[in-house]
């Protein structure tokens, strides 16, 4: 199915699940990339390592109103369609769905899917209803798409650990392939998002992961064994930005929960620049005590 010259673009949610049942009965294995465009990097390696194992890679593009707050930058996320369609003709995906928000969400819709626990730390406490609103449209884009595997990246780390749960306690038939973070040359984290960032801002910025790495090496090393001395550590180094740093976290990689010695620990941090929320993370594993 690999063709770098055309690219089918499906619209209507019955379609697309006409496509994909076509698509299997053909014996193709589907992935399913979901974005919301603006596309970078950092999706294009989930849409490689897609094509890696899958016949039909689907990417969508959904700039979904359900995640934003009320605050937040639903109007002006930047849409560069046409860039964003050549981009993925390049890349070879074979499927851009596209679906419309007024059919994904018609005025009298109502529901929600809450992954409860894992909602609430981190970027849920600073965005109340924002996990709601990824569960909700990411369990409707498997609906319509049946993937046999669904691509996220580990740049949005919590978002990863819910989609995970979302998976497993609904029985969704997927399996979630969690890619590597893409980074710019000096460490920052891609994102569309980092348009935003002021020259200063930009300048400052990879402080973030530096801080992130700095963390984890003196956790793998064994110089820190408690996740409270972590926190205080990459507290400390970043109150001196030119922003407000939202949280900097030492928790464990798959629940979120207090981090233990002898499991992975997730860094994470979000910080709060003029014109943009950033957020990175790290995984790393600590030093055995005694050994
Ligand atoms: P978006 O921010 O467009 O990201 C789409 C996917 O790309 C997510 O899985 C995200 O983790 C991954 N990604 C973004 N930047 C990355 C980077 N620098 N390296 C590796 N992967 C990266 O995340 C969303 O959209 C939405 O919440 C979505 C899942 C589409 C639901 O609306």
């Amino acid at each position: 199915m690999k063709n770098t010259a055309t690219i089918k673009v499906i619209k209507g949610i019955a379609e697309m699940r006409r496509f994909s049942q076509e698509a299997r009965k053909r014996g193709a294995k589907i992935a399913l990339v979901p974005t919301m465009g603006a596309l970078h990097e950092g999706h294009l390696a989930l849409i490689s390592a897609a094509r890696q194992k899958a016949n039909v890679v689907v990417v969508s593009i959904f700039v979904n109103p359900l995640q934003f707050g009320p605050t937040e930058d639903y109007t002006r996320y930047p849409r560069p369609m046409r860039r964003d369609l050549a981009i993925l003709r390049a890349a070879g995906s074979d499927v851009l769905y596209l679906p419309d928000a007024r059919r994904l969400y018609p005025p009298d819709y109502e529901t929600r899917v809450s992954v409860l626990r894992l909602r609430e730390p981190l970027d849920g406490a600073s965005r109340p209803g924002h996990f709601d609103g990824v569960a909700t449209v990411v369990a409707k884009l498997l609906i319509g798409v049946e993937p046999d595997r669904l691509y996220l990246g580990q740049k949005d780390a919590q978002q990863a650990v819910v989609l995970r749960r979302l998976v497993r306690d609904l029985d969704f038939a997927v399996r979630v392939v969690v890619c590597p973070t893409i980074r710019e040359r000096d460490g920052l984290a891609t994102s569309s998002r980092n348009a935003y960032l002021s020259p200063v801002e930009r300048a400052w910025a990879p402080i973030l992961y530096a801080v992130l790495r700095d963390a984890a090496a003196r956790v793998r090393s064994g110089e820190i064994g408690d996740p409270h001395r972590a926190e205080a550590l990459m507290r400390r180094r970043l109150s001196a930005g030119p922003g407000r740093l939202d949280y900097a976290a030492a928790v464990d990689s798959e629940n979120l929960g207090p981090a233990a010695p002898g499991r992975p620990w997730l860094l994470a941090v979000a910080y709060r620049l003029s014109s943009a929320r950033l957020i990175d993370n790290v995984i790393v594993r600590p030093r055995r005590r005694g050994r």
